[in-house]
């Protein structure tokens, strides 16, 4: 047998990784999270770490806490200056798996040309457990262990929770893995010194990892993330690689992405620690807005109800088309903004067509009866998944909201429905529900819109701009609309926020 030299050629020190990740078993590979980074991934990570570290020269040190086959070692080898005999004494690596440990010996063996990593830097360990390295490396880089620690058997045993726990108090026991890594690795590197990890993007916006989040700003605050926007990493969440520089006080965080990296533009609004997840909206070109926090919402105004599966079953016997229903269906395919396309555009319901759905209320399942007459009255409907927030009004109370169509009730008279409507009509809304949805909901170009959500959308404070807003919707007229309530939101000169929002909204249809 021998081996194919092309191959053999093509991968060259990488080999010894790919091979030892081939040989481990599924179940084993998803419990440590073993899954190697390619050669080209590993040097855009690299690339964008570069960006905010300190130049690259013969004394830089770098370590990978997780390092498998030595991919990142190895990138980072190809960029160091100085003789690859000398260079493969600044390189650390650390694997909770002394095979790993002894692959990435071997590669950087035959990357050096027969020169071994002096005893030490390349270790065996848990790198949550003890910091392994024998200096404090100026770069730590590497694509650590996914390790999901609500369910399932990547979860740490109560012991290594407790260790956890007392490691970093506040953090909480359950941290993600990865998001532990981040932190383990912000504590081995050295003052100024950058890290750069592959994490799931969920680090950016999950609840859970809020303690981790503020614990980073303070110690190595994020200065660029890089986001892979075509799953190039075997996971089965999206990823992006945060670097963060320890001690540093960026002020604003680059924002890249592909392979080779290529920088996309920056973010330069102040982030906070519950959720990071502007920063990928910035990367996807959503414009960031900043209003005012702390003052009135849409929730001190109006209710905002979504409704819930079980009223799908009870309105199922009861729709029937009819052109002179009293009462109407209305479904999220039928709302464009400020547009009902009720009798116009036929839509779908319980897998079949309808032109025009009404709702027999003798017909309704008594388990919702009470619901659907409570919606019998004047109100805003919102429709559910669209690229941007749209509205109707529904004057005379006459429309059952079809599930997951979101009704918005005013509490009283002011504002009017209109003003509603036009509220909702707006580039900001649409901007701070696309900035602040989780990393998952991003990743589609639909945004998700939820009760809880546009409750929280803010007022504006140019009540005169707002009256105006509210003349257009009631005129039918989008695109004024959407202009006067940026104005309202004092907002005006954000041309880049409403043409954002225009290309956005709704061809014409049928
Ligand atoms: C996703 S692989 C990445 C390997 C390598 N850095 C790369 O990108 O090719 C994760 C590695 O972390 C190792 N690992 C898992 N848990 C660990 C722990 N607690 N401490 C150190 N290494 C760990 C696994 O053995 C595996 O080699």
């Amino acid at each position: 047998m021998s081996a194919d030299p092309a191959v053999l050629a093509r991968w060259g020190p990488w080999l010894p990784g790919f091979v030892r990740e081939a040989m481990i078993g599924a179940g084993e590979r998803h419990r440590f999270g073993v899954h190697h980074t390619a050669p080209g991934l590993a040097a855009a990570v690299l690339a964008v770490a570069h960006s905010v570290a300190e130049p690259l020269d013969d004394q830089t040190t770098v370590a990978d806490p997780a390092v498998g086959g030595g991919a990142f070692l190895l990138a980072a080898a190809q960029q160091l200056p100085g003789a690859r005999a000398e260079i493969v004494g600044r390189l650390f690596g650390c694997d909770i798996d002394p095979v790993a440990v002894a692959v990435s010996r071997v590669a950087l063996a035959l990357w050096s040309g027969g020169v071994a990593a002096p005893r030490g830097h390349l270790v065996a360990a848990d790198f949550l457990d003890e910091d392994p390295f024998p200096v404090a490396p100026d770069l730590v880089l590497g694509n650590p262990p996914f390790l999901a620690q609500l369910r399932g058997d990547t979860v740490r045993s109560g012991e290594g929770r407790a260790r956890i726990g007392e490691r970093w108090p506040g953090v909480g026991r359950y941290v993600d893995g990865a998001t532990a890594f981040l932190l383990a690795s912000v504590d081995a590197v050295a003052p100024g010194g950058t890290v750069a990890l592959i994490q799931p993007d969920s680090v950016l916006s999950a609840l859970d990892a809020r303690p981790a989040r503020s614990r980073l700003m303070s110690a190595a605050p994020p200065a660029a993330i890089w986001v892979d926007d075509r799953r190039r990493f075997e996971a089965d969440v999206d990823t992006i690689a945060v670097v963060c520089r320890r001690g540093s006080d960026a002020s604003s965080v680059g924002l890249w992405s592909g392979v080779p990296a290529q920088l996309d533009g920056h973010h330069t609004v102040h982030l906070v620690a519950d959720s990071w997840a502007p920063l990928l909206a910035a990367q996807r070109g959503v414009p960031s807005v900043t209003v005012q926090p702390g003052g009135p919402c849409l929730g001190d105004v109006a209710r905002v109800t979504a409704g819930f599966r079980d009223q799908f079953y009870g309105l199922r016997d009861a729709v029937s088309d009819d052109c002179d229903a009293r009462v109407r269906l209305i479904t999220s395919g039928l709302i464009d903004p400020l547009v009902n396309r009720w009798g116009r555009t036929p839509c779908r319901f319980d897998k079949r067509r309808w032109t025009h759905p009404g709702v027999d209320l003798q017909r309704v399942s008594p388990t919702i009866t009470g619901w659907v007459t409570d919606r019998l009255r004047p109100k805003v409907l919102v429709a559910s998944q669209t690229r941007v927030i749209e509205a109707i009004v529904d004057l005379d109370g006459t429309l059952v909201p079809c599930t997951p169509v979101i009704a918005v009730e005013p509490a009283g008279d002011v504002p009017s429905l209109w003003h509603l409507a036009a509220l909702l009509t707006c580039p900001v809304a649409t901007a701070q529900l696309v900035e602040g949805a989780t990393g998952s909901a991003l990743s589609a170009d639909a945004i998700r819109v939820s009760a809880s959500r546009l409750s929280a959308l803010p007022l504006p404070q140019d009540l005169t701009a707002w009256d105006a807003a509210a003349s257009r919707a009631e005129a039918g007229d989008v695109l004024a609309t959407g202009e006067l309530m940026l104005a309202a939101h004092g907002l005006s000169h954000r041309n880049d926020v409403f043409q954002w929002w225009r290309d956005r909204l709704p061809g014409p249809k049928g």
